[in-house]
């Protein structure tokens, strides 16, 4: 068959197609991030970015998560919250995490009674956007986040009992709830919620739930969430393409080492908390991130099981322990210490191409005799170029340290680089001088204003 087509463009005769300016990005996104294994203090930096910021905003996760931030006489907890509505001239954005509706609504509450100075968060609900593509966590997905450890027996994760596992994987599954149901017709989610609730009774005969009343709740949520919905989506990519300056920041929950896919599988949350969460969690391309900010605990902690190859199980972790707090805001857990790895800070930096750095607690090590520096792993032998991903492997290998003097002067008062005890700056410069990234901030203590800016 001789077929001829021809086609004719009818802008200009046989012209060229006409030209198309791409604007770039206006206002690309800083996104700060957990190096580590989680609880390196990124609450701290992000308050101090998010008082500048426009918008902050949460991209993946739940609350499983936890941020301390103090301000003056004021200690804020936050789990759900995006650090930023401290801030009372910042919009605080929920993205495609998965949210707890009852718990949002009690953080919030919590947090505008708080007497004193600064005042409470009376403005949350002028500032806080929930996206309507967020997945709701039930009573029930925490009841099954509880019954699933218990079958686990010693292959227990240390899950938070959140619910949070569970939530993704009714969304894995195309089962779950989105906020878009909730404010959607109530027969769509009734639906929705019955389908589901009666397929976990099936797997799970010791699993209550109260359909009817949770269905009740819900009604009674829905008029209460409905004005904070947003269509995530559209208002990030008018934020973000707008020609009026935004600063826009996302805050990292979790961290690298917690992520799905790159994380310690499977001592790890349900969610990417790497850079490309960024991404799936707002719905804005690739090339709108523009600083991400690594934090680094200045030694390394870790919740729960799985390998920890600079773990100290001595006194050296006994007091990074002790002197750095190191239980869980969320679980209240005591948290595995031990020395910085920087295997897996270096792991994390091939992740989500860091810009700079904040070294956290850097204030605990004060007065250790000498300080360790995990800098390589070896395998029977052989020096591993990265990261690795069998867990096997990884409770097997051995780790190459650098040993420096430590300081004996405290180092909570310092307030610049130079006020450091110069085995403290020695530290630091270590530090940078093997991930090639620059140090930018350094933290010596809990409050906001405790912290090196560099
Ligand atoms: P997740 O999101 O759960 O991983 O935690 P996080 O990284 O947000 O940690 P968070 O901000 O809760 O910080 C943990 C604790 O460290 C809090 O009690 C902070 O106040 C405290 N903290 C943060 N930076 C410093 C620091 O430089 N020195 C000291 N001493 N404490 C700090």
């Amino acid at each position: 068959v001789n077929m001829s087509v021809s086609c004719s463009i009818t802008n200009g005769e046989n012209g060229p197609l006409p030209k198309i300016r791409r604007v770039p990005v206006q206002n690309k996104v800083t996104v700060v991030l957990g190096t580590q294994w989680g609880d390196e203090g990124k609450g701290k930096v992000v308050d101090l970015l998010a008082t500048e910021a426009d918008i902050v905003c949460r991209v993946q996760g739940g609350n499983n998560a936890g941020h301390t931030v103090v301000v003056k006489d004021q200690i804020y907890d936050f789990h759900l919250l995006p650090s930023g509505i401290i801030n009372k001239d910042c919009k605080a954005v929920i993205g495609n995490g998965v949210v707890n509706i009852p718990e949002l609504f009690s953080e919030a509450r919590k947090n505008e009674k708080k007497v004193g100075f600064p005042p409470g968060l009376t403005w949350w609900k002028e500032n806080l956007i929930v996206s309507d593509r967020a997945h709701i966590v039930f009573s029930f997905h925490q009841q099954i986040d509880g019954l699933l450890e218990a079958m686990k027996g010693h292959g227990k994760l240390g899950t938070t009992k959140k619910g949070i596992g569970p939530t993704y994987s009714s969304k894995a599954g195309r089962m779950g709830l989105r906020v878009s149901d909730l404010v959607g017709s109530e027969a769509g989610f009734e639906t929705k919620f019955r389908a589901l609730a009666e397929l976990y009774q099936q797997q799970f005969p010791d699993l209550q739930i109260d359909i009817e009343a949770q269905l009740e709740l819900y009604k009674g949520y829905k008029a209460q969430l409905q004005p904070l919905v947003k269509d995530v989506v559209h208002y990030m990519n008018e934020e973000i393409n707008s020609t009026e300056k935004k600063r826009i920041l996302v805050e990292g929950a979790n961290a690298t080492m917690l992520d799905i896919d790159f994380g310690t599988y499977p001592y790890v949350t349900s969610s990417n908390c790497t850079v490309g969460g960024v991404c799936t969690g707002l719905g804005i391309p690739p090339n709108s991130v523009g600083d991400v900010v690594g934090i680094v605990k200045a030694y390394t902690t870790r919740v729960g099981s799985g390998p920890f190859p600079t773990e100290q199980q001595n006194s050296i972790g006994q007091t990074m322990q002790k002197v750095g707090h190191e239980f869980g805001v969320t679980t209240g857990r005591l948290r595995r210490c031990g020395w910085l790895d920087l295997m897996i800070v270096k792991y994390s930096h091939v992740l989500n191409n860091l810009t700079s750095i904040a070294v956290t607690k850097l204030d605990i090590l004060d007065g250790f005799d000498e300080i360790k520096i995990g800098v390589a792993y070896k395998h029977n032998g052989k020096t591993l170029p990265l990261f690795p991903a069998s867990l096997e492997i990884l409770s097997e290998v051995e780790v190459d340290y650098v040993t420096m003097p430590g300081w004996s002067v405290p180092t909570s008062e310092c307030r610049r680089y130079e006020d450091l005890p110069v085995n403290a700056r020695n530290y630091i410069n270590k530090i940078q001088e093997i991930l090639q990234v620059p140090v930018k901030w350094i933290g010596v203590g809990q409050s906001r204003t405790a912290i090196i800016k560099l």
